[in-house]
């Protein structure tokens, strides 16, 4: 039995639930006592070895041949037969797409397929998300509140992520945003029996989407975007970039493409309107966005955990776990060990190695979009703190979709006089 408990008697270990709006809203909070005195447990409730301290998840992602990524889409909780059997009549068949091939495909095909990541490539988009962080701002500078979730974090990286995937920008915005909540909970979530049936049609209907717009650039290869790159790639290396990648990576990567980066924005601008006396000096300093955003990927980051699986018998932090072992790296833990961060709560945006931090993953399949990411939120944070430096945040319950991976709310309201608005001032 791979999965077998090393330590079922520890309760801490046994009551752990990320399922909860206290692991959504501090995930190195609710594992403080690990992180501290057992940095590796048995959760029975998941069926997961959960590790949560520095060196041992960058360990872990550093090998993987040890440490497989091939669970890294799987659904947390084995689908029902019912659930199955819906997501069969929609011929759902997400397979390995990159973020959770093994090597030496993996490799192999990153490098086929990586070019349109370069900073010379990104450079292009650069007049784009600026156009659409403007526009958005636009449309709510005079109104003096806004839920900036909705209004500026989700909807401009969804934009961004459909022009850099070459899909165009004319499908519902709201039913692509219900697919990527479902395809998140079918992934990464706990649901009900009722809900297991609603997330399977929806992401079932998702899966046909996904194949339709790929269908629609086959008709048109030469046109723009990194999945008709992929497209012409294919033709190169046809064992390398094969038919099921594609389907499979047309649907994880629009929610990997942009949902990170919604929640990566939204979790910055709350901490820094939280520190009103940072969020005043970037206002008064724009040159201290960037690292700033570092600070918040480290502190504040859209990632709670990633998953791994062992291909062979390992020994972490003393701790012995079979191979066939699933686990869950808990890497917005990881960011808040003292190890590795001194007074890591704290909230510093001078830190001088917040570098090391690990929101994007590390090795091989670090986060390729890391940079087209970075850029979003320092033109969003940029833009925000010059046209609204008085914003101020609404006292406000945040909602969470509760998973093991993507963190950050799905509301964020903030209210301004609009006749203190910079622009009104000095039109
Ligand atoms: C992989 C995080 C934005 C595309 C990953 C991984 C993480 C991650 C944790 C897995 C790393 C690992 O297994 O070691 C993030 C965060 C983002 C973000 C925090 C925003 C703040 C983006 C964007 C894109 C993107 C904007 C595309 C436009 C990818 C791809 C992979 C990946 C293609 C797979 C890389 C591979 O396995 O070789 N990301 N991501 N990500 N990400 Fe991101």
């Amino acid at each position: 039995q791979a999965d077998a408990p090393a330590c079922p008697f520890d309760e801490r270990a046994t009551a752990f639930d990320p399922y909860t709006d206290a692991y959504m809203a501090n995930p190195s909070e609710l594992v403080r006592w690990s992180r501290e005195e057992q940095p590796v447990f048995y959760s029975p409730r998941l069926g997961y070895w959960v590790l949560t301290r520095y060196e041992s998840i960058k360990a872990v992602f550093r090998d993987p041949h040890t440490y497989s990524p091939s669970i890294a889409l799987e659904s947390t909780e084995p689908p029902t037969e019912e659930a199955l059997a819906i997501l069969k009549s929609y011929g759902y068949a997400l397979n390995r797409t990159l973020v959770n091939e093994d090597e030496p495909m993996h490799m192999a095909r990153r490098r086929a397929l990586m070019a349109p990541f370069t900073p010379e490539h990104l450079r292009q988009h650069e007049p784009m998300v600026r156009r659409l962080v403007s526009e958005a701002i636009d449309g709510f500078i005079d109104a003096g509140e806004a839920d900036l979730f909705r209004r500026l974090t989700w909807h401009v990286p969804f934009s961004v992520a459909l022009h850099f995937l070459g899909i165009d920008d004319d499908e519902d915005h709201e039913k692509m945003h219900e697919f990527a909540i479902a395809h998140t909970k079918n992934a990464f979530g706990r649901a009900t029996p009722e809900e297991r049936i609603e997330v399977a049609h929806t992401v079932g209907k998702f899966w046909q989407l996904s194949g339709e717009i790929l269908e629609k650039m086959r008709r048109t290869p030469e046109g723009p975007g990194w999945m008709r790159y992929s497209i012409r790639q294919q033709k190169h290396h046809p064992e390398v970039v094969t038919d099921s990648y594609l389907h499979s990576m047309m649907m994880a990567i629009i929610v990997a493409a942009h949902e990170s980066t919604s929640f990566a924005a939204a979790n910055a601008i709350r901490l820094l309107l939280e520190h009103r006396s940072v969020w005043d000096e970037i206002c008064e300093d724009p040159s201290l966005i960037s690292p700033a955003i570092e600070e918040c990927l480290r502190h504040d980051g859209p990632i709670a955990s990633w998953r791994r699986r062992t291909t062979r018998d390992v020994v972490i932090e003393g701790v012995p776990i079979p191979a066939g072992a699933r686990l869950l790296l808990v890497v917005h833990s990881a960011n808040h060990d003292a190890r590795q961060f001194s007074d890591p709560d704290l909230f510093d945006i001078r830190r001088s190695n917040v570098i090391d931090q690990l929101s994007f993953g590390f090795g091989v399949h670090q986060c390729l979009g890391k940079n087209i990411a970075r850029m979003e939120m320092q033109i969003m944070i940029g833009e925000l703190t010059r046209r609204l430096p008085h914003m101020q945040l609404v006292p406000q319950e945040f909602d969470y979709v509760h998973n093991l991976a993507f963190r950050g709310p799905q509301n964020l309201h903030v209210r301004w006089n609009p006749a203190h608005n910079p622009e009104r001032r000095d039109p």
